[in-house]
């Protein structure tokens, strides 16, 4: 029975709960590590596989796959897949898996609370009180700025998108969104299409919800920036690749925008002597956005259920190149 079983390669130490399942259906090489796998490390390990269970921590480029005979499906941990070569993993006939739908809400709500703790100076607070400098109630102690009645600017208007839409509608804010293709917004969502200009020129916080891709990398650069308030708050849990960032650096440095919010950075993690970290205007937390229990445990066994379907032939669940089905025809 064990010969049967198909050999997945898990880059990462996982919940038990899902190396059990793994475990059930595959014969599992598991990178029993809280941290990823080098390259060369990745390198070592795929020879051998007939599937991979990968975060989006490891890079699946083309000579990665030329290594990797007998790979026939690849399962990505994420819905975004920036850090596999789709159109590499097409050509060669393996499909990709990804885990859409499943972390929407839980980044949406996480974009906004990263909205609330910047308006609201939620971690300048904490840092207030524990460094003693809470002496009395004062009438000018770390002041804020209101949400409601603002003016929230969503870049890219897929689910994660909306669903920060409706979670601004209810604070009453006034929401623009910009997307690649023109369609209007879902019924129950008040909110504007705009061009990308006039969302950055009009609104009090962006928020940045785009794939990375070729079109969107660097998407937010000087012209961009220049183009927004100068006490705007720019938010972004998307990528740190669809920022400039080095120009954003600058930009925070002048006071404009006022303070940017990031769960991404454009390297990851963040160089502990980076410059952004040295600004009093920036809060970064360390890609969580889609991290809460539940919200793991579900990706985690969609990429189990895009590697099931995989190695028995059949279409995966989540594909993110769905036209490998067509090479294959
Ligand atoms: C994803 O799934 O792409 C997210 O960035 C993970 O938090």
């Amino acid at each position: 029975m064990t010969n049967e079983k198909h050999r997945v390669f898990v880059t990462r130490r996982l919940p038990q709960v899902i190396l059990d399942r793994l475990g059930a259906h595959f014969e599992v090489d598991l990178w029993d590590s809280d941290l990823p796998p080098s390259a060369d490390n990745l390198r070592e390990h795929a020879p051998n596989a007939d599937g991979m269970f990968c975060l989006l921590t490891d890079r699946i480029d083309a000579t990665l796959l030329d290594m990797a005979p007998s790979l026939r499906v690849i399962s990505n941990m994420a819905v975004g897949t920036d850090n596999i070569d789709l159109a590499a993993a097409t050509v060669r006939g393996i499909p990709v898996g990804n885990t859409p739908g499943v972390l929407t809400e839980t980044t949406a709500d996480f974009a906004f609370a990263l909205l609330m703790a910047s308006a609201r100076r939620i971690v300048d607070g904490d840092k207030f009180v524990r460094a003693g400098h809470w002496k009395t109630w004062g009438p000018n102690v770390l002041l804020g700025r209101d949400l409601f009645g603002a003016t929230l600017g969503i870049v890219g208007f897929g689910a994660i998108g909306q669903a920060l839409a409706r979670r601004a509608q209810g604070f009453s804010m006034r929401v623009l969104y910009t997307r690649r293709s023109a369609v209007p917004p879902p019924s129950g969502v008040d909110a504007t299409a705009v061009s990308l200009d006039d969302l950055l020129q009009e609104s009090d916080f962006v928020s940045l919800h785009v794939p990375l891709t070729d079109e969107t990398r660097h998407m937010i650069g000087s012209r961009e920036i220049a183009l927004m308030k100068e006490t705007a708050i720019l938010v972004n849990t998307a990528r740190g690749g669809v920022i400039e960032q080095g120009t954003l650096v600058a930009a925070l440095r002048q006071g404009r925008p006022a303070m940017a919010a990031l769960d991404v950075t454009s390297v990851e993690p963040i160089d502990s002597q980076d410059e952004l970290l040295a600004l009093p205007n920036v809060i970064i937390t360390p890609h969580i956005a889609s991290a809460s229990v539940a919200t793991r445990l579900r990706m985690a066994n969609m990429a189990i259920d895009n590697l099931l379907a995989g190695l028995s032939g059949a279409l995966l669940p989540n594909c993110a190149n769905l036209e490998v089905y067509q090479e294959k025809k």
